[in-house]
């Protein structure tokens, strides 16, 4: 059964792009599944300038949604093996918040796994990621202008019936000024799946144009992509760093996060 993912915020900025990509990426490359990543931020899409691709040269998403052109022609392979498909910066026209969700109906059969990166405008477009998912993934940032955003993206959720699966925390600075994991857990009643560490060589791979997790798959950032990935699908992963390795070993990773994976992972198995 494919499993169609809203990756949302009500916030620009926040990460939702790198988190899709990265996902994306890590679950083509690390535990081989066909994985679709669909652009859904239709005002301001730039999925395919994560991915180098500047103009694409065949149909977009904006085609697609406005009966202009097929899934099938709108959909592009990334070396990694995990395919996608981008909007268009110059497209206009107004998108049905259910055509999303019907155009993918029958196509994302051929995939395992699809993500949806979502539109931060609290609109039709972020609406239709919500309709097209089976289930979402908050992104947050941990400062409190963030998290009132992030609380409203949970509400309209539940208002729609969309089950959310966790939250993403990112750009962690790890500052006693940021907030609290636990905070934003009883804050927000969303589990916190993983923190994600603010680091600038996810910039660095974003003007290489490449998700970060394959540009620099030892760092933790990357290592954090991954087990949350496994996490997703109901898989195991082992950090092979070998501090992380040592640590594991010796303390067990006893963090909120890891032990919100652990309780995913057991539900995901059980399914
Ligand atoms: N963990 C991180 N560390 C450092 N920089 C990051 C991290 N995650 C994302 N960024 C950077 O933050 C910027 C915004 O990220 P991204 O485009 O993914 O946000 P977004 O939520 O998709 O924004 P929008 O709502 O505008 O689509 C990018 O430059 C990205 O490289
Ligand atoms: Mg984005």
């Amino acid at each position: 059964m494919t499993k169609t993912i809203g990756v949302i915020s009500i916030k620009g900025g926040v990460g939702k792009t790198t988190v899709t990509s990265n996902l994306g990426a890590v679950l083509a490359n690390e535990f081989g599944k066909k994985v679709l990543i669909v652009d859904a931020n239709f005002s301001a899409p730039n999925l395919g300038l994560h991915f180098g691709l500047i103009k694409p040269e065949n149909a977009t998403i904006h085609d697609v949604v406005l009966n202009k052109s097929s899934m099938e022609k709108a959909t592009y392979v990334h070396d990694a093996g995990f395919h996608f498909v981008p909007g268009s910066l110059v497209a206009s026209g107004k998108i049905d918040v259910y055509s999303l969700k019907k155009k993918l109906k029958e196509f994302k059969k051929n995939y395992d796994v699809v993500l949806i990166d979502s539109s931060p405008t609290l609109s039709s477009e972020i609406l239709a990621t919500m309709i097209a998912s089976d289930e979402l993934l908050v992104v947050t940032s941990p400062d409190y202008p963030t998290l009132s955003c992030t609380i409203r993206a949970v509400k309209l959720a539940r208002q729609k019936n969309v089950p959310i699966v966790g939250m993403v925390l990112n750009k962690q600075r790890g500052k006693d000024f940021e907030l609290k994991v636990e905070d934003i857990e009883e804050l927000a009643e969303v589990p916190v799946l993983s923190s994600l560490p603010e680091d600038v060589t996810v910039l660095e791979a974003l003007s290489l144009a490449t998700p970060v997790s394959l540009h620099a798959p030892g760092r933790r950032v990357s290592s954090e992509y991954k087990k949350l990935a496994a996490a997703l699908i109901g898989e195991k992963y082992q950090d092979p760093r070998m501090l992380s390795r040592l640590n594991e070993m010796l303390f067990k990773d006893r963090s909120r996060e890891a032990k919100n994976r652990h309780k995913l992972y057991k539900d995901r198995v059980k399914i």
